[in-house]
């Protein structure tokens, strides 16, 4: 049994129109499976379906986290088991500091663990734990009193994204585009955040357009993505090759 399963896994918009189209795919800690594939064939689509998004309805198969289903859980309930988004364009939350919403996050998910009673972290151990983790990601701290994303560079955005998942430890981080944006020696730092955690406690599900970031975070297994499903699966060489020759050759023939 894997960590997180997808079971030909089917997601429509709300007007109905089919995105993602049967897909299959298992995660277990210690692995990083990259997704890669051309714009529009899905992947955003396929992040926000597991992490529970609203607007994007599962129509077929399932989704297992240690074997049960979790399509019945809302987004909040998924965090609180273990499941993390970096979301590929993360918005603003104004009013909310970057250290109100991790704190708020990682009580929500500490009630989840102590069966529903209050256990907040105490503030002391907050304090060290993010600034700790800010100058492990080289996030400036002066990001932590200001409102969540507002106003934030769009590399800031992506190290505060994983910022949260170093604070929150989930146990499969889905991290969309992260990448992107990043400078060099951002994107350096935000890989070495998300290898570090890869481990017996976490599994990885990294999507991607360049073999940049993976040569930082060595995938186990690289899943090509076209027009909502898997094309082609192999290991780290099939980054290289797609990097070499694109997508021409998975492109579906259009009358
Ligand atoms: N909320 C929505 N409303 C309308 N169309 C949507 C919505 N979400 C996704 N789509 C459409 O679904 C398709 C897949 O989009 P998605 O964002 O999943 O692609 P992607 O593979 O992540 O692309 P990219 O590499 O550019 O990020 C696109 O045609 C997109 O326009
Ligand atoms: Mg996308």
């Amino acid at each position: 049994m894997a960590l997180l399963e997808l079971k030909n896994l089917h997601v429509a918009l709300e007007d109905g129109t089919e995105i993602v189209k049967g897909v299959d795919l298992a995660i277990d800690p210690n692995e990083v499976h990259a997704v890669m594939g051309p714009n529009g064939s899905g992947k955003s689509t396929l992040a926000y379906a597991l992490m529970g998004h609203p607007a994007y309805r599962i129509t077929q198969g399932d989704v297992l986290l240690d074997g049960e289903s979790i399509l019945e859980l809302e987004a909040d309930e998924r965090a609180q088991r273990g499941l993390f988004l970096a979301f590929q364009y993360p918005h603003a939350v104004p009013g909310v500091t970057v250290t109100s919403f991790l704190r708020s996050a990682i009580n929500a998910i500490r009630k989840a663990k102590n069966g529903g009673e209050d256990d907040p972290i105490p503030i002391p151990e907050f304090r060290k734990e993010i600034f700790a983790q800010m100058d492990r990601l080289k996030v400036s701290r002066e990001l932590a009193s200001r409102y969540l994303n507002d106003g934030f560079s769009g590399g800031e955005k992506k190290r505060v994204e994983i910022l949260q998942m170093a604070m929150l430890k989930p146990r499969i981080a889905v991290l969309d585009e992260t990448d992107s944006g990043l400078d060099i020696d951002a994107l350096r730092v935000v890989a070495g955040g998300v290898k570090e955690l890869v481990g017996p406690e976490m599994g990885a599900l990294v999507i991607t357009h360049y073999q940049r970031i993976l040569d930082y975070i060595t995938p186990d297994f690289v899943h090509v993505f076209s027009d909502g499903r898997i094309v082609e699966e192999g290991g780290p060489e099939l980054a290289h090759k797609l990097e070499a020759e694109g997508y021409e050759r998975y492109e579906v023939a259009t009358a």
